[in-house]
C-alpha cells in the first residue's frame, strides 16, 4: 500500500471508530433509560448491542495501529438524542446501524485494502447489517 491509500484508510478507520464510541454511549444510555414494560427486552437488547459496539472499536482500532496511524479518542459528535420513549431510541438505533454498515461498506470499497483488513470489515459489516435488519423488524409493529 502506498502512503495515500494508507492514509485514506486510517481516515476512514477512524470515522468508524468514532462512530462505534458514539454507539456504545448511546446504548448504555438507552439501556439505563428504558422504560416500561419494553425495559424487559431492550435493557437486555441495548446492552447486548453496546458491548457489540466494544468490540468493533476494538477491532477497528487494532487495525488503525497495525497501519501505523494514531487512533482517535472521542466519539463522532452526531447528538445522542434523550429520551426516555422506546420508539425514539429503536429508530435512533436504526439510523446509527445504517449510518455504520454504510461506513464499513465505504472502507471495503476502497481501493488498495489489503486482504485480511478487508476480511476483517467484512465480519463487522455483516454484524451491522444483522442489527439493521434487527431493528428493522422492531420498529415494524
Ligand atoms: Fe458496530
Amino acid at each position: 500500500m502506498n502512503d495515500t491509500t494508507t492514509n485514506t484508510l486510517i481516515t476512514e478507520l477512524n470515522a468508524a471508530l468514532a462512530w462505534e464510541l458514539r454507539a456504545q454511549i448511546m446504548y448504555s444510555h438507552y439501556s439505563a433509560y428504558v422504560k416500561g414494560i419494553h425495559r424487559l427486552h431492550l435493557k437486555p437488547f441495548f446492552e447486548e448491542e453496546a458491548n457489540e459496539s466494544v468490540v468493533h472499536g476494538k477491532t477497528v482500532r487494532e487495525q488503525i495501529v497495525k497501519l501505523g496511524g494514531m487512533a482517535i479518542t472521542d466519539r463522532d459528535a452526531t447528538e445522542i438524542v434523550q429520551t426516555t420513549d422506546y420508539k425514539v431510541m429503536l429508530r435512533e438505533a436504526y439510523a446509527t446501524e445504517t449510518r455504520a454498515a454504510a461506513t464499513y461498506q465505504q472502507i471495503l470499497a476502497l481501493p488498495g485494502i489489503d486482504p485480511e483488513l478487508s476480511d476483517t470489515i467484512e465480519q463487522i459489516s455483516f454484524q451491522e447489517e444483522r442489527s439493521v435488519e434487527e431493528l428493522s423488524q422492531l420498529l415494524d409493529s
